[in-house]
């Protein structure tokens, strides 16, 4: 597990602009486009922030780029839930990015099973199939976390995290949250070239410390959702900022090659 880590959200968010623009860059030197799923939640506004004021995210990289998303509420794309509203203020309208490379899941519809199956089409449609498995290989998909270790919009114990392997893009009941989501699948996600997973706030530290844990077991009887986020091996890459691994033991932190500066305040004591 590679893991990288920054004093706070905003230094977070500026690391994974730099990714997200490197990511784009060497998918369309390599296949001339570049396909990516955005997250919801409270940490990307922030890296979009940084998107939209990076000079290297350029109209050029823009018109080669398609946007889907990893998730959607099942709300209408214009409600203040919605992630794709939460992406078209935040990204779509201050980069001028053109609608027809937007491609979004309408949270609002009343047959979400059916609109899950339209989005899935919609992703197999643009993005290049995985040789094999046909699977889309999306270049870069963008993840948080949640403080129950969900990901996405699979959540524990939930029916998506057990789907069959071919399905990309499911309704998925989420008792906990008394709703419904839409969520990109394990399959999705892991068909990923790259995989970013950005995760702030103190609320995540329990769930960060017991992943990060070097004698954690392969098959944990209960893993977290997001530890079903494996890509190929290689292609996973944690950001968090020092609040998400202030559980960390010492152990952890030299296991990392974590170095967290000691606050000034707690050297002069
Ligand atoms: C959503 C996201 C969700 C999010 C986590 C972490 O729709 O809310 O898809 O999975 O990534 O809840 O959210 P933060 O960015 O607030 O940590």
């Amino acid at each position: 597990m590679i893991i990288y880590c920054y004093e706070d959200p905003e230094m977070l968010a500026e690391a994974a602009a730099r990714m997200f623009v490197e990511a784009a860059m060497d998918a369309i030197l390599d296949h001339d486009s570049f396909n990516v799923a955005l997250s919801g939640g409270s940490t990307p506004p922030v890296l979009h922030r940084h998107l939209a004021d990076s000079e290297y995210f350029t109209p050029e990289i823009i018109a080669k780029s398609r946007f889907f998303f990893g998730d959607e509420r099942s709300v209408p794309p214009d409600h203040e839930e919605s992630n794709v509203k939460l992406a078209r203020d935040t990204l779509f309208r201050p980069c001028d990015i053109p609608r027809e490379l937007v491609h979004v899941p309408n949270g609002g519809s009343d047959n979400l099973e059916l609109e899950a199956l339209r989005y899935e089409i919609t992703i197999k449609r643009h993005v290049p199939l995985s040789p094999g498995t046909g699977i889309p290989s999306l270049d870069l998909v963008i993840l948080g976390m949640g403080p129950d270790g969900h990901t996405a919009s699979l959540f524990p114990g939930t029916a998506a995290l057990h789907v069959p392997p071919y399905r990309v893009f499911v309704s998925n009941e989420v008792p906990q949250l008394n709703t419904h989501r839409l969520t990109m699948t394990y399959s999705a996600i892991n068909a990923a070239s790259h995989i970013l997973i950005m995760v702030t706030g103190e609320k995540k530290a329990p769930v960060m410390r017991e992943i990060f844990d070097p004698q954690r077991r392969e098959n944990v009887t209960n893993p977290y959702p997001i530890e079903g986020v494996r890509g190929n091996g290689s292609n996973v890459i944690w950001l968090a900022d020092h609040a998400a691994i202030s559980q960390f033991s010492q152990e952890q932190l030299d296991y990392f090659s974590i170095d967290i500066p000691v606050k000034q305040e707690e050297v002069s004591e």
